[in-house]
């Protein structure tokens, strides 16, 4: 697979699809690498010797959401500091998009901001979290409250470490790709159509080829609006609805990607109700999220979710905004009265 280059903000950020042999190397005197604890415990071999060398240094996050918060930073920002890393070492954030958002936090606050690589190991950190720039902690109950916007130079990929994840993880990851397809790659949705057992299968062929295309959707996307002023927030299609029902259940009920596919049946559908989707798309896209096993119809009390969507950092003034489509790659951005939102909820 080629490589990708993106330009986000002053710099280039690179796509580099890594063999797994080398995928963990670092190229600088001195590293200190952030590690998921599930991925320190099963890449060891690979691992030690690197971690091993003069210079270098490791800290290992515990797998899990409430690992990204303010204490586990100020330990790796103490870790970098221990080890004495200085403006041209780097550090390695090494694991799915909670390590990947730290990490990288992280690196943007030492010494002002030290080189970065990412090497994602989950199907959502490949395709989302790892590669933009966003990096935060949650605070205050909310996620990805506290933040800066800073590209990893380098995003390793390899579909590889998907042979062993998860299946809730892995859909989870699938529904990001589902998203990225709908919003600006109609190939990308062809493949998901006409190649779900082979995508099912994780064929290493087809999953490099969905990574790629996801990548190159938000690589366009976040190249024009890295700070998301106007057409990033396209990427938060469905996540509205997501992240309400995300906040009423409590994290971890549904994974990201479930509460994702389910979000994007509510946007079309509401959209649908004001006129401005068609049913036969909406139908279309229903239909392809169930053939990924996602359940589309949760019942959630309303109120809640009004609620939460209210208290939604994306939220505008406190009217409800919406991510909306027309069609395969016509989306756009709307305020909507919350007595038509109740209607799809
Ligand atoms: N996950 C959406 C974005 O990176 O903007």
């Amino acid at each position: 697979m080629n490589d990708l280059t993106f330009s986000l903000g002053q710099n280039p950020s690179r796509v580099v699809f890594s063999k797994i042999e080398t995928i963990f190397h670092s190229t600088k005197a001195q590293a200190l690498y952030v590690i998921d604890e599930f991925v320190a415990e099963n890449y060891k071999n690979q691992l030690e010797p690197i971690l091993a060398k003069p210079g270098n240094g490791f800290f290992v996050l515990p797998s899990g959401e409430s690992s990204k918060d303010w204490e586990n930073i100020r330990k790796i920002l103490e870790s970098a500091f221990e080890l004495g890393l200085a403006r041209d070492s780097q550090i390695i954030g090494i694991g799915g998009g909670v390590v990947t958002d730290a990490a990288s936090f992280a690196a943007s606050l030492y010494l002002r901001g030290i080189d970065l690589v990412l090497v994602p190991t989950t199907l959502l950190a490949m395709v989302d979290a790892a590669f933009g720039g966003k990096t935060g902690v949650n605070f205050g109950g909310f996620k990805n409250m506290v933040g800066t916007f800073y590209p990893a130079r380098e995003v390793r990929v390899s579909t590889h470490f998907l042979t062993t994840l998860p299946e809730k993880e892995f859909r989870s990851g699938l529904a990001e790709v589902i998203k990225s397809a709908l919003i600006d790659d109609s190939n990308l949705y062809d493949l998901l159509a006409n190649r779900k057992e082979d995508i099912f299968l994780r064929k290493s062929e087809i999953l490099d080829e969905i990574v790629f295309r996801s990548l190159g959707v938000k690589g366009r996307i976040v190249e024009a609006d890295l700070t998301e002023q106007g057409i990033r927030a396209h990427l938060n299609l469905g996540h509205t609805f997501a992240h309400a029902l995300e906040t009423v259940t409590g994290f971890g009920t549904w994974s990201h990607g479930e509460a994702v596919a389910w979000g994007i049946g509510r946007a079309l559908e509401l959209g649908v109700q004001l006129g401005t989707t068609s049913r036969s798309y909406t139908d279309e896209v229903i239909r392809l999220l169930k053939d990924y096993n996602f359940t589309l119809s949760i019942s959630v009390d309303s109120d809640e979710l009004i609620l939460a969507m209210g208290r939604d950092k994306k939220k505008q003034e406190g009217r409800l905004r919406f991510v909306l489509q027309s069609g395969p790659s016509a989306t756009f951005i709307q305020e909507v009265p919350e007595a038509e939102v109740r209607k799809v909820l």
